[in-house]
């Protein structure tokens, strides 16, 4: 099956070859070709370039894409969105003046999503889930990370990584799974905190690998959760088994996560909304990319992560939702994409790559994810009419998605 896309108003997002990732002054450069065209053959971009060398060939369908922008989908590297029922009690009890770390000490927050998913069957939470799904890949994301972490024991761990790996092999959408069993500690390991990480080392992670139900490790490295000894311990056994660590950390204080992440090769470290200024030059020319969640900075009214200075540092920058039910309810990409420019200050050009190319390699496939390039999977936007890019983030309330391929396709 070929499809040819014509007469774009501008393709974003070109790469003739393969790039894994861009960093400080390189975020600011956005590749593009106006009034282009692009072909699509079976799931993968086949050709692009000026409509002036539109090839002649014989499509199985042509669109028209006159005034409308093409990008490649997003690439959300840092989703919970395998999860039961909601947290809408604990949003307004924050209304009312509580905080999120309130909350989660009243046993409330990330147990009270657990105590829900042990109560739900697996058809459940895979039905509560899929809606999810659905509706990310509606708002142009192509690729999505998904966390376990709501379970907190074998079974639940495990239901939730079944209902990931079900979701991967039901949608075209890319998935990578990723245990988060060290998430939080459950009330009965209140006082045991070893008991429940030999849990995680000795029963959850080696039925997770028979199982091979998991791409990646994390833990929520954080004070009141999982400390910088207790994350390095549960990384490593994570690494023991295969799975590369991508970390909580700095969500609310910087405590070494970072440090560990660096120094284990983590793919990437996530949230960063307190940094010092060692913690932006741990991070300089390792492996790992850092991650911004702003759309949790926004719902929970905590700090945006210091995007300018980590740029200014000549860092990589990913954009990621963290859809989860407690601190951030939404997974829309584009909503995320604008709030970094207006609240991080990220110019439309840094957004995007950090929202594709660089989602991508926070997820280990920027070989095949991530921008318009010969070869790579046929993941696409295409908008609705608008005059420039930029409508993107400015018109930040705004719809602006006509069409979106995930492997070559269409998929709303
Ligand atoms: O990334 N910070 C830790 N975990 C999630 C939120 C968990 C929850 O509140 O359910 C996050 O924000
Ligand atoms: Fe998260």
């Amino acid at each position: 099956m070929t499809t040819l896309i014509t007469n774009i108003r501008e393709l974003l997002q070109v790469r003739e070859t393969s790039i894994a990732k861009v960093s400080g002054a390189e975020m600011a450069i956005l590749p593009t070709i106006k009034n282009a065209f692009l072909v699509i053959k079976d799931d993968l971009i086949a050709d692009f370039g000026s409509m002036d060398q539109v090839p002649k060939i014989h499509p199985d369908k042509t669109i028209d894409a006159t005034g409308k922008i093409v990008l490649p989908s997003w690439c959300d590297s840092h989703t919970h969105i395998v999860y039961a029922g909601n947290r809408e009690q604990e949003f307004v009890d924050r209304i009312n003046g509580l905080t999120y770390e309130e909350i989660a000490n009243r046993g409330g927050g990330i147990l009270n999503s657990a105590r829900k998913l042990n109560e739900t069957s697996e058809s459940e939470l895979y039905d509560q889930s899929k809606f999810r799904l659905e509706e990310v890949m509606r708002l142009g994301t192509g690729a999505v990370e998904i966390k376990s972490g709501y379970g907190l024991t074998v079974e639940g761990e495990l239901k939730m990584l079944r209902v990931i790996q079900r979701l991967a092999q039901n949608y075209p959408i890319t998935i990578k799974a990723t245990f988060l069993g060290a998430h939080a500690f459950p009330s009965e390991f209140k006082e045991n905190h070893q008991g429940y990480i030999d849990l995680i080392i000795n029963e959850m992670l080696p039925a997770i690998a028979k199982e091979k139900l998991a791409d990646f490790i994390d833990v929520f490295c954080e004070t009141g959760y999982f400390t910088v000894a207790e994350t390095q311990e549960i990384i490593k056994a994570g690494i023991s088994f295969g799975l590369k660590p991508k970390i909580h950390v700095n969500q609310f204080n910087s405590i070494g996560g970072i440090q560990v992440g660096v120094r284990e090769e983590a793919l990437s470290v996530d949230h960063l909304e307190v940094m010092t200024v060692n913690d932006i030059e741990s991070l300089k020319n390792t492996t790992t990319m850092p991650v911004a969640l702003p759309s949790c900075s926004y719902f929970l009214s905590i700090p945006y992560a210091p995007a300018r200075e980590m740029i200014a540092a000549g860092l990589p920058l990913a954009l990621a939702t963290d859809y989860n039910p407690g601190s951030t309810p939404s997974g829309n990409m584009n909503f995320v994409v604008a709030t970094a420019c207006i609240k991080m200050k990220m110019t439309p050009e840094e957004a995007i790559n950090a929202a594709t190319i660089n989602g991508a390699y926070a997820m280990g496939i920027s070989e095949t994810h991530g921008s318009i390039t010969i070869g790579k999977k046929a993941n696409l936007i295409i908008t609705k009419p608008i005059p420039s890019y930029y409508q993107l983030p400015y018109a930040f309330g705004s719809n602006l998605i006509d069409t979106v391929f995930i492997e070559g396709k269409i998929v709303a």
